[in-house]
């Protein structure tokens, strides 16, 4: 049973879709066995706390990047956590947080990556026009929302979206395709070759049929 940590700074909608797909039994090999935050309001580590989650708030204040990360890696790793979710956690990481969880941090982003990185995803979607948009769950490296995509899922794009009706659209996806890419991760199914992940065991149909972005039946 792999261990998780969720780190995020809000919300935390992805991260209670992703307890959801644990609970109902949809994600069997790993547990959220710790909460961290930038935000000591977060919603995310009142959900946590219900749960009996262990749920801390690392204060940022007054710390460089690295020196805040090397006091959360310090508690991941007292916690010996396999994997890190970054669910809506507003910091860049710095290369030593990465390199310190090297390519056992996930990250979910509004957009269909490589398009639209950084902060208002949606709306940089919007301004140009497009016609589909989306999400995708990706590994981390050091460069922002950038590194090997995991899942994606697209959502159409209509003349009279907003910021919000979009974000809307877009973050219903995020809640499948995030717990169906931990269901992989923790499955042992990823595998990273030249910068790209390949998903074991699955033939291309299966990979479709069984997507739960795209409408599958297994989703939660
Ligand atoms: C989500 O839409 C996530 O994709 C986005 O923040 C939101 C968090 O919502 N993340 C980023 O923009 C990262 N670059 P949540 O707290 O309800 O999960």
């Amino acid at each position: 049973m792999y261990r998780l940590a969720v780190l995020l700074s809000g919300r935390g909608s992805n991260f209670e879709a992703i307890l959801k797909a644990i609970e109902s039994g949809f994600i069997t090999n790993g547990k959220i066995t710790v909460v961290v935050s930038d935000n000591r309001q977060a919603r995310g580590l009142e959900i946590a706390r219900k749960h009996n989650i262990e749920a801390v708030f690392f204060d940022p204040k007054g710390k460089s990047r690295e020196e805040y990360d090397r006091v959360v890696v310090d508690y991941l790793k007292q916690r010996d956590v396999d994997f890190v979710l970054l669910a809506g956690y507003m910091r860049i990481l710095s290369e030593f947080f990465v390199r310190s969880f090297k390519n056992r941090i996930l990250n979910i982003h509004p957009a269909l990556l490589p398009s639209f990185k950084g902060l208002h995803a949606q709306k940089q979607a919007l301004e140009k026009g497009v016609k589909v948009a989306g999400a995708t769950v990706h590994f981390v490296t050091e460069n922002l929302d950038d590194g090997p995509i995991i899942v994606q899922s697209v959502v159409p794009v209509f003349d009279d979206d907003n910021e919000e009706s979009l974000s809307k659209r877009i973050l219903k996806t995020e809640h499948k395709i995030y717990p169906y890419a931990v269901k992989l991760l923790v499955e042992g199914k990823l595998s990273l070759k030249d910068g790209k992940v390949y998903i074991k065991d699955t033939k291309k149909e299966e990979f479709f049929v069984s997507n739960p972005a795209i409408g599958g039946s297994d989703g939660v």
